[in-house]
């Protein structure tokens, strides 16, 4: 895939605001301050096009990204592709409202269940830690939504590879519990631009998937 252009398209409140479904859509969610909106920077090779921060709690509505891309087919045939890309906001951030958290919560879960262009969730996991509950219980209720899920470590630049592969595995192991079959996932560094690939690979081969 080549990207051509990417753009903020706008935020919405609600996903009953957003624009119609007739694009491939890939939703970035995971606890605030995992690095969902650093990580769609990175992969779209945009530096500022979606708002970081290093305070939680950034992002707080349904932000909305537009990507031109060329996807060659065959030796002598590319074709042009339009996705969008989606930026949520975090959910397990305690030090807000429990009406806001609430709120947040509710926005996430509506776009999930109404969202019907939206392609793959890129479920974010921070990959210092041990598994934790919260990114379980969130993983889990998108494969009962049966839409399909991809887990994307983040910062895997923070820590070694020993460390990395250590976490990586116990977060994999945890799943095996409630998963049958364990989704794919991708290890990312929007620091050290690690994983933009594998993102960019992925997309190109379920665009080809989207029906209207
Ligand atoms: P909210 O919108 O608040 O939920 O956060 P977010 O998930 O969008 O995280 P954001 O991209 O704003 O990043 C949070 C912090 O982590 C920022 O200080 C980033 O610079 C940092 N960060 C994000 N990705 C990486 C990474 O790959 N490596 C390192 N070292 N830091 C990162
Ligand atoms: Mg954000």
């Amino acid at each position: 895939m080549i990207l051509k252009d990417a753009k903020f398209l706008a935020s919405y409140q609600t996903v009953d605001r957003c624009p119609p479904p007739d694009k491939p859509e890939y939703a970035f969610i995971g606890r605030s301050n995992v690095g969902k909106s650093s990580l769609i920077n990175m992969i779209v090779e945009k530096k500022n096009l979606a708002k970081t921060s290093g305070t939680p709690g950034k992002t707080q509505l349904i932000n909305l990204f537009q990507v031109d891309s060329v996807s060659q087919i065959s030796n002598r045939k590319s074709i042009n592709e339009t996705w969008l890309v989606t930026d949520l906001p975090g959910y397990g951030f305690a030090k807000i409202s429990k009406t806001k958290r609430e709120e947040w919560n509710k926005m996430i879960e509506d776009y999930l269940r109404k969202r019907t262009s939206l392609m793959t969730v890129f479920a974010l996991v921070d990959s210092r830690l041990e598994p934790q509950g919260i990114d379980i219980e969130f993983i889990d209720s998108v494969g009962k939504k049966s839409i399909p899920l991809v887990i994307v470590f983040t910062k895997a630049d923070k820590l070694s590879q020993k460390e990395l592969a250590k976490n990586v595995n116990a977060f994999l192991e945890e799943l095996k519990n409630s998963w049958e079959e364990v989704p794919p996932h991708i290890i990312t560094s929007a620091a050290k631009k690690r994983g933009q690939k594998e993102m960019l690979d992925y997309i190109e081969k379920s665009n080809k998937e989207f029906k209207v």
